[in-house]
């Protein structure tokens, strides 16, 4: 969802912008920018384009300057043109800016701009920023204090930062609902959407918050609060990201490469601190309500959890998407909120956290990005360790925001009663076998699955069929694999069928069940014969699942190391397979499908 990056120190930073935007550019695809502050002008150079042939053809390696911001886009006000790329600059050159977040009031600060005789040459709500930018620095000739005004005028959201040949051992940034991070390094410091601006360059960090402005020089960096201008003191912390997590490592893609991390992350998942377990265990409960929310890959991961809170706590927390949250849920005291977000930072999931704690309610989420606002915002954060997830689709943090809902539903039923201490113990014991399982599931079946996706390619119609928690898996499963091949998928419980969904099938129209144990014996019956009803209508069927393959199906894979609980979750990294393979074999963008972003920061 765009962003930002900026850098300031002694030597030539065209190069290390250029990596940042590099590593930047899941946030946002369609265009990007630098602007450098070199002997007192600012060199703007930016198109449409991926960053490495934008840099390219407009040799940004060659500009010149220790100071400068850079920006990489998903267009949300105005279309994708060089025009509306950032950086920015204001009429005289004087001032250029980078911004992610969407101004709400940006057309009459444009007309009144207009009116003070400001020329814009863009359609997007950011180039209104650094015209009102230059019009208060008219006003005061102090930059940070023109920054403040600037952004008491804003409605909306931004994370926004500034250099100017006013201030040329300076860049300024400031936050407002959008992420901003501080990297500190030596002699250097960092501005940056989030830590993989910064990862290459240094592990020490200062998360930004809302309503604060920061002032950075090459060895200083200055907080204060945009509203009173008051200094704020914050230590940094230590990020314990491996950079090489953030390198594709000889996968030709990070979907797949965060694939095969995820024996990893589940085991990761799995360390969390065991006091931090309990408290958010006696949260739960101590509520008289208990909401699971996340919107997208989040939402089907909630919608899981639901399926096994009710299984092993006995209780029904309510699993919804974070943006009909607000329509549906009943908040008081006695709510508890639980999100689940990757980057911390979705505007939807924050949107509907905010609106639960305005009605008194208790926040809790499990969040993989230290330092992100919803780790902040919150009552209580379970981080997930996941590591950076680079890939646009979610793959890895989804499956250890499940392991850790597990884990909680787990103990949750251990001291509420629903389990017996043998179950609990049972279950765990199968819970710490899972990566085993991951791995295995991973190295034994992808070359089936490939196989798999090469004979359905022509296929650009499927249904995505479970029963119980399995409906969940295959309504996930059919997010990757419209996402990412653009084909059409329909994720649907099994019950569905006869009330409507049938009346699709027809000759070749393809299915994918994603079936229980034979010991679920309710749920994989049921799914048998939905997959008999499709049969006899010419549909062409894949079945995923476990033991004893079946005639049933035109193609099939089958698992035989797994257990009742965890088999779930098995079945989804057979639908991330197979929705990848099968991007691979159109030749899609598979790590940056189109249209798409990573961490959508805006409504
Ligand atoms: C799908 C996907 C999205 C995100 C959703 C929430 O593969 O990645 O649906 O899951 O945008 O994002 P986070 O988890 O960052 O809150």
């Amino acid at each position: 969802m765009c962003g930002i990056v900026g850098i300031i120190g002694s030597s030539r930073i065209s190069p290390r912008l250029i990596q940042s935007l590099l590593n930047l550019e899941y946030r946002g695809y369609d265009s990007c920018g630098l602007a450098i502050l070199n002997n007192g002008v600012i060199d703007v150079r930016k198109d449409t384009g991926p960053v490495h042939q934008v840099a390219e053809q407009l040799r940004f390696s060659e500009m010149d300057g220790c100071a400068g911001i850079g920006h990489t886009r998903w267009a949300t006000t105005g279309t994708v043109t060089r025009a509306n790329a950032h950086p920015h600059l204001d009429n005289s050159g004087e001032f250029a800016l980078v911004h992610n977040g969407i101004i709400a009031n940006y057309r009459a600060l444009r007309q009144k701009l207009q009116h003070a005789g400001h020329r814009f040459l863009s359609e997007t709500d950011t180039e209104v920023l650094v015209h009102l930018l230059a019009h208060k620095y008219a006003e005061t000739g102090i930059l940070d204090e023109a920054i403040r005004r600037m952004c008491r005028e804003l409605e909306g959201t931004f994370a926004l930062a500034v250099i100017s040949n006013h201030e040329p051992d300076r860049i300024f940034a400031a936050r407002h609902e959008s992420p901003l991070i501080v990297g500190i390094g030596t002699g250097e410091n960092y501005i940056g959407s989030d830590f993989n601006a910064i990862l290459d360059y240094t592990r020490n960090v200062i998360p930004i918050h809302d309503g604060e402005l920061v002032i950075l020089s090459r060895d200083s960096v200055s907080i204060r609060r945009l509203d009173t201008g008051e200094k704020i003191q914050r230590e940094f912390v230590k990020l314990n990201w491996d950079p090489e997590l953030s390198q594709k490592g000889g996968y030709p893609h990070y979907m797949l490469k965060e694939i095969h991390e995820q024996p990893n992350t589940v085991e990761a998942a799995l360390t969390m601190d065991p006091e931090k377990l309990e408290a958010m265990c006696i949260k739960i409960q101590n509520a008289r309500r208990v909401y699971l929310i996340g919107v997208g890959t989040t939402f089907y991961v909630a919608l899981t959890a639901q399926y096994y809170f009710r299984r092993l706590t006995g209780r029904h927390c309510i699993a919804l998407s974070s943006d009909e949250f607000e329509h549906v849920a009943e908040v008081d005291e006695h709510t508890l909120v639980i999100a689940f977000s990757q980057s911390g930072e979705t505007y939807d999931t924050l949107h509907a956290l905010r609106y639960a704690k305005n009605a008194g309610s208790h926040t809790a989420a499990i969040i993989n990005v230290l330092g992100s606002s919803m780790v902040h915002e919150v009552e209580m954060v379970i981080m997930q360790q996941s590591g950076p997830e680079i890939c646009v689709l979610s793959t890895k943090a989804a499956i250890a925001q499940i392991v850790i809902a597990l884990r909680l539903a787990l103990e949750v039923g251990k001291a509420t009663g629903e389990l017996s201490t043998h179950a609990f113990n049972d279950h765990l014991e199968q819970l710490n076998k899972l990566s085993t399982r991951v791995r295995r599931v991973i190295n034994e079946t992808k070359g089936f699955v490939n196989t798999i996706a090469r004979e359905t390619k022509k296929i650009r119609n499927w249904l995505f069929i479970g029963r119980g928690i399995y409906s969940a898996v295959a309504m996930e499963s059919a997010l990757k694999m419209k996402e990412v091949t653009y084909h059409h998928a329909e994720g649907i419980p099994g019950g569905f069928m006869k009330h409507g969904t049938i009346a699709l099938i027809e000759d070749g129209f393809g299915s994918i069940f994603f079936l229980p144990p034979q010991s679920e014996a309710n749920l994989y019956h049921h799914s048998i014969a939905n997959a008999e009803e499709i049969k006899s209508r010419h549909g062409f069927i894949v079945g995923f699942g476990f033991g004893e393959p079946s005639d049933l199906f035109d193609h099939q894979i089958r698992l035989d190391d797994y257990d009742p609980l965890t088999a779930p979750i098995l079945l989804l990294v057979l639908g991330q397979l197979f929705s990848y393979y099968s991007a691979v074999v159109l030749k899609r963008n598979v790590d940056r499908p189109r249209s798409l972003a990573k961490s959508v920061t805006v409504a």
